[in-house]
């Protein structure tokens, strides 16, 4: 057995530091992780793994801090193009730049390229795993996922269904929606590391017939995530209640037809009602927060609250109505807008959020996210001291925290020391 010694800083968490308090991360500063055959199999001071595994493979990133790789619990892969366009608010965006940008995804060619950009970006910025969104053209599907695969990546993603208020050439229908999504799922779901996730956009672009639809296929995989939007902006809301007047608020569209339960990923999820928080938490659904879009398009500030509040809440990019691929600058505006809401969340909760808290949400928390033993070997390495403006602010840190935080608020490519794919050094020489 071949295994290969990282050793640098490491932090480890033995709970959720929303339930449990900060004492969960435990910071060791002569750390190792040993990897083998694209696994973790110890984690410990850099003395006693050196003891432990005499002949390993050294790979001394000196002060850098070793991490799991970040998780992005939701992403438009197709948007990779469009992101950071001006001037736009939810439904005037997906209008001007997204339907026009995905309606090229038809191009089975344009979409493997837009696959391969995207992973060298996410890849650069430390991302090891994402959940995405496609476009309605099984072609998108193939290239994400043959992307992903070629690459040896973990990841999740489906084919976007909508049979209204989209344009020409962007809509499936009720059945067709049903059949290409069972295909794709039984093409891909389970292979090599991959997930398929059943993906109404949301409900102003599926029928009530296409959302039962995808309601009984889900019925009959169960085994698969379930991904949506839901309450992002208040005019898509009035939209909602007028296209579903019978419906008890937006989440309620969901669940008259199947689309809720254990398994459901809700994105955004900014203006709920307590009736909304209630059922969410009740039926273990999970709630992705995306800070920066949530600015970018002016959508509102996410409640952090309900992080430990029984509802499981992960971290993502929402690439590209956000405005980064980086999940440090997700991490900066996640702190941000909690700032706004009156709370300031530590470093350790930011770290847990883009990590195990985003591998929870997406019930991928038994093999990712986690500096353990068993865990998959996905990991990055930050320089905590990649920039001139942020070595100054770090120089005089006393301790991890102080040392982390200048990286989560300014941080960019270049604080990624390495990026691990199951235990391989892989991120791109952009
Ligand atoms: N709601 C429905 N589709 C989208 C999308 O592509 N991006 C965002 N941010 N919200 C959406
Ligand atoms: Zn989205």
């Amino acid at each position: 057995m071949t295994v290969t010694l990282l050793l640098g800083q490491t932090l480890c968490f033995s709970g959720d530091p929303f339930v449990d308090g900060l004492d969960v991360a435990k910071h060791d500063p002569h750390g190792g992780v040993a990897m083998s055959e694209g696994k973790i199999v110890a984690v410990g001071s850099a003395d006693a793994l050196r003891a432990a595994y005499p002949t390993a493979d050294l790979v001394d990133h000196g002060d850098a801090l070793i991490l799991p790789g970040f998780i992005d619990a939701h992403v438009h892969y197709p948007q990779t193009a469009i992101i950071a366009s001006w001037g736009k608010r939810l439904i005037d965006w997906l209008n001007s730049y997204t339907f026009p940008e995905e309606t090229r995804f038809a191009d089975a060619s344009y979409a493997a390229e837009i696959a391969a950009r995207y992973f060298d970006l996410t890849l650069s910025a430390g991302t090891t795993t994402v959940a995405s969104y496609c476009t309605i053209h099984p072609e998108s599907v193939d290239a994400f996922f043959g992307e992903a695969d070629r690459r040896g990546i973990r990841a999740l993603a489906g084919k976007t269904c909508m049979d209204r208020n989209a344009p020409d050439g962007l809509r499936d229908t009720a059945q067709s929606a049903y059949d290409d999504s069972k295909a794709l799922l039984e093409k891909w779901h389970g292979r090599s590391r991959l997930s398929y996730i059943i993906t109404p956009r949301f409900s102003p672009t599926s029928t009530p017939e296409q959302l039962s639809a995808l309601g009984a296929l889900w019925a009959e995989h169960p085994d698969c995530l379930m991904q949506t939007h839901l309450s992002e902006q208040t005019d898509e809301i009035e939209w909602v209640k007028g296209l579903y007047p019978n419906a008890r608020d937006y989440l309620d569209t969901y669940e008259a037809h199947g689309l809720l339960g254990k398994g459901a990923i809700f994105g955004h999820a900014i203006h709920l009602t307590d009736r909304e928080k209630d059922r969410l938490a009740e039926t273990g659904a999970s709630l992705i927060h995306c800070p920066t879009s949530n600015m970018f398009i002016g959508s509102g500030l996410f409640d952090m609250g309900l992080a430990g509040g029984g509802i499981p809440v992960g971290l993502a990019t929402d690439t590209g109505g956000g405005s980064s691929f980086s999940m440090l600058r997700t991490m900066a505006a996640a702190y941000e807008v909690a700032q706004l809401r009156g709370r300031a969340l530590h470093p350790a909760e930011l770290i847990w959020l883009a990590t195990e808290g985003s591998a929870r949400s997406l019930h991928i928390d038994g093999c990712v996210g986690k500096l353990a033993k068993g865990f998959e070997a996905d990991l990055v390495v930050l320089n905590l001291a990649s920039t001139p403006g942020i070595a100054q602010a770090t120089g005089r840190a006393e301790d991890i925290w102080q040392a982390l935080f200048p990286t989560i608020m300014m941080g960019d490519d270049r604080a990624i020391a390495e990026t691990y794919i199951a235990g391989t050094p892989s991120k791109p020489k952009m």
